[in-house]
């Protein structure tokens, strides 16, 4: 199976940066600021995207490749096969937590999702999978989380969206069980992926959702802009995601964006 050796492959990579990562941390970062004080890249962040780029452009030298550092952040379109990397997502949680944060790395084949990769590098745990694969946390296969109503669980919100009631995003956190707001796109994925959460909703570029898409269809949950257009991988938009049932009930009842 392609798909599988290909998830091999990457899987090692990600463990080496992973490794990468633990050894910067033990001493200090080298952080600068992009657009604004609160943006924040590090040298690790370099580091670990230079080591993926590298290995990709050496071993798949046709491949297309869209990622957050560097001036790697627009691709025209998705034809092809496309790699869309974060690095590390959560890099406040990194430079302020030192955890909280995760490698993300999802595989397109003409704007079709084929294999994702969230690492929690702190936890050792590597979430992947995608078609033909399912998911999976380590070497142990998930089970599909219960497909829950939106007031049946815990939903993951974007700090500054819930505050300013983006959409009118409150309302679902008011009739929902609570909101949590964790800082990393990746991991509120994972938390999805675990059935930790029912939705999250965010302000998002694309290489915050490619891979975490990738493995949450695999579980029939529904993504899309919050005006409920499709993910198109241009630029940074208001983002949901949520269980088949959830996204289906907020968008229709809740959501005014
Ligand atoms: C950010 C995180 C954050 C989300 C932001 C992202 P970064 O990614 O995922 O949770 O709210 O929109 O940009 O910059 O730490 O890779
Ligand atoms: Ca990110
Ligand atoms: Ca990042």
């Amino acid at each position: 199976m392609k798909n599988q050796q290909l998830a091999e492959t990457v899987k090692g990579w990600l463990l080496e940066a992973g490794e990468l990562i633990k050894q910067r941390m033990k001493n200090s970062l080298v952080v600068s600021t992009k657009s604004h004080r609160s943006d924040l890249v590090t040298n690790v962040d370099k580091e670990v995207q230079q080591f993926l780029v590298e290995r990709i452009e050496h071993f798949y030298s046709n491949d297309h490749i869209l990622a957050e550092e560097d001036g790697r952040n627009y691709l025209p379109n998705m034809d092809g096969r496309v790699w869309i990397i974060d690095p590390i997502d959560g890099t406040l949680n990194f430079v302020f937590q030192r955890e909280n944060f995760a490698i993300m790395v999802g595989i397109y084949e003409e704007g079709i999702g084929q294999l994702g990769f969230l690492y929690d590098v702190v936890k050792e745990e590597l979430y992947w999978g995608g078609v033909d694969i399912g998911v999976f946390c380590n070497d142990r296969k998930l089970l599909s989380p219960k497909n829950l109503g939106a007031k049946d669980g815990l939903w993951g919100m974007n700090g500054a969206i819930y505050a300013q009631n983006i959409g009118n995003v409150q309302k679902i956190g008011k009739e929902s069980m609570g909101v949590r707001i964790i800082g990393s796109a990746g991991i509120e994925f994972i938390s999805l992926l675990k059935g930790n959460t029912v939705g999250y909703i965010s302000n998002l570029y694309p290489w915050d959702y490619a891979a975490g898409m990738i493995l949450v269809n695999e579980f029939g949950f529904k993504g899309s802009f919050l005006d409920g257009s499709q993910i198109d991988f241009q630029s940074q938009e208001k983002f949901i995601v949520a269980t088949d049932v959830a996204y289906g009930e907020v968008m229709k009842n809740v959501v005014n964006f």
